[in-house]
C-alpha cells in the first residue's frame, strides 16, 4: 500500500469544529485537491482555542498556499462547518503539496459542488437554471420543518424530472411519498396530460403531501400501503421508494407497461458501501437478474447511485 499523497500539517485529532475558506478572486473560487481525487474548499478541523476564522485562514495557507485575511461573515454549511469568506493577499505552492485550482462557482460542474452550492444558496446566487423548482423548495421546507430526512437527493430529483419529461401523457407512480420532494420533482418534468399517483402509508406524511399537491390537478395522493395502487396499473414510470415495495420486484414489473421505467435510488457506490453488503447486494441481484427487466446503475453523485430499469416483455 502506498502512503498518503499529501502532507497534513494539522491533523486536528482534538478538533472542536470544522471551518473552510471561500476565497473569491476575479469571479473565481480557490479549491484544493483531495487525497482520493476531486476538489474541495480548503478547510479542516478547528483547533482548541482557535476561532473558525483563524482556522480558515490557517487551512487556506496549509492546503492551498494562500495568504488571506478575513473578508466577511461565515456561512454555516450542513454538518456545521463554518465557511469563512477570505480575501487573497498572495499565493505560493501549497506547503502540504496539494494542487490548487481556481474555478467558476456559477458554472457547472462547480455550481453543483456540495459546498459551493450551499454558499451560493445562502447568498441567493444560485444560477436560475440550476435552482430547484418552487414546489420542490416547498416540499424541502416541509421536510426540514417536520424533521423528515429521507427525501430524495437533488441529483435523483433531476433524474426523476428528466425521466418524467420523457413520458408525455404518462401515468406515473411513486411508492412512498415522504414529504413530497420526489413527487414535486416528477411533477416538474411532467406535461399537462401526464398523471402522478403517490402512495404513502403514514397518515402524517400523506396529509402533508396532500396539502402540498392539492392545487395540482395532475397529482393524486393515496393514503395506505403501496399495494393499494396496483389495481391502477399499468404505469409508464414507477419510482419505488419504500422498503416494502423495493423487494417485491415481481409485482413492480407486473405493474409496469412494457417499455415502462422502474427507478430505485439510494444505492451506495463501492467506496461507500455498508459492510453488510460486502458479500453482495441482494436487491441489485434481484433487479439485474430479473427476466423482464433491463437495468443500468447510474452514479448521480459521488455518494449515490440510482438503478433505472425498463420492462422489456
Ligand atoms: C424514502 S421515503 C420517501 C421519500 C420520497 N419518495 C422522496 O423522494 O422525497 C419512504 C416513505 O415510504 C413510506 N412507506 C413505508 N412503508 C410503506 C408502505 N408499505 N406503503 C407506502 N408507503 C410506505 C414511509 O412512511 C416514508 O415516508
Amino acid at each position: 500500500m502506498s502512503g498518503p499523497k499529501f502532507l497534513n500539517l494539522s491533523p486536528g485529532l482534538d478538533r472542536v469544529g470544522r471551518a473552510c475558506a471561500w476565497i473569491e478572486h476575479e469571479g473565481l473560487v480557490l479549491m484544493t485537491g483531495l487525497e482520493w481525487g476531486g476538489w474541495t474548499l480548503p478547510g479542516g478541523g478547528i483547533h482548541p482555542g482557535e476561532t473558525p476564522e483563524q482556522a480558515a485562514v490557517r487551512e487556506a495557507w496549509e492546503e492551498a498556499g494562500a495568504h488571506c485575511e478575513v473578508a466577511g461573515e461565515a456561512v454555516i454549511l450542513h454538518g456545521d462547518s463554518a465557511c469563512v469568506p477570505l480575501r487573497l493577499l498572495s499565493q505560493e505552492p501549497s506547503p502540504e503539496g496539494r494542487p490548487a485550482a481556481w474555478v467558476n462557482p456559477r458554472a457547472l460542474p462547480w455550481a453543483d459542488d456540495i459546498q459551493i452550492r450551499q454558499v451560493l444558496a445562502a447568498r441567493g446566487r444560485i444560477p436560475a437554471h440550476l435552482d430547484v423548482p418552487s414546489l420542490v423548495w416547498l416540499a424541502q421546507s416541509d421536510a426540514a420543518r417536520l424533521g423528515f430526512d429521507r427525501s430524495c437527493s437533488l441529483e435523483t430529483g433531476r433524474l426523476l424530472r428528466t425521466l418524467a419529461a420523457m413520458r408525455p401523457g404518462g401515468r406515473l407512480l411513486e411508492l412512498g411519498s415522504g414529504a413530497g420532494v420526489g413527487a414535486a420533482w416528477l411533477l416538474s418534468g411532467m406535461d399537462a396530460a401526464a398523471r402522478l399517483l403517490t402512495v404513502e402509508a403514514d397518515p402524517l406524511w400523506a396529509e402533508t403531501v396532500w396539502a402540498l399537491l392539492a392545487t395540482d390537478p395532475r397529482a393524486e395522493v393515496l393514503h395506505g400501503d403501496w399495494t393499494g395502487s396496483l389495481d391502477r396499473a399499468p404505469f409508464d414510470l414507477i419510482f419505488a421508494d419504500c422498503a416494502a415495495a423495493k423487494v417485491d420486484v415481481e409485482r413492480l414489473a407486473d405493474a409496469l407497461r412494457v417499455g415502462g421505467t422502474l427507478v430505485m435510488d439510494n444505492f451506495s457506490p463501492p467506496a461507500f458501501i455498508p459492510e453488510a453488503l460486502y458479500a453482495g447486494d441482494p436487491l441489485r441481484d434481484l433487479l439485474f437478474t430479473h427476466p423482464r427487466l433491463t437495468c443500468v446503475e447510474v452514479e448521480v453523485s459521488r455518494r449515490e447511485r440510482v438503478i433505472v430499469a425498463t420492462r422489456t416483455t
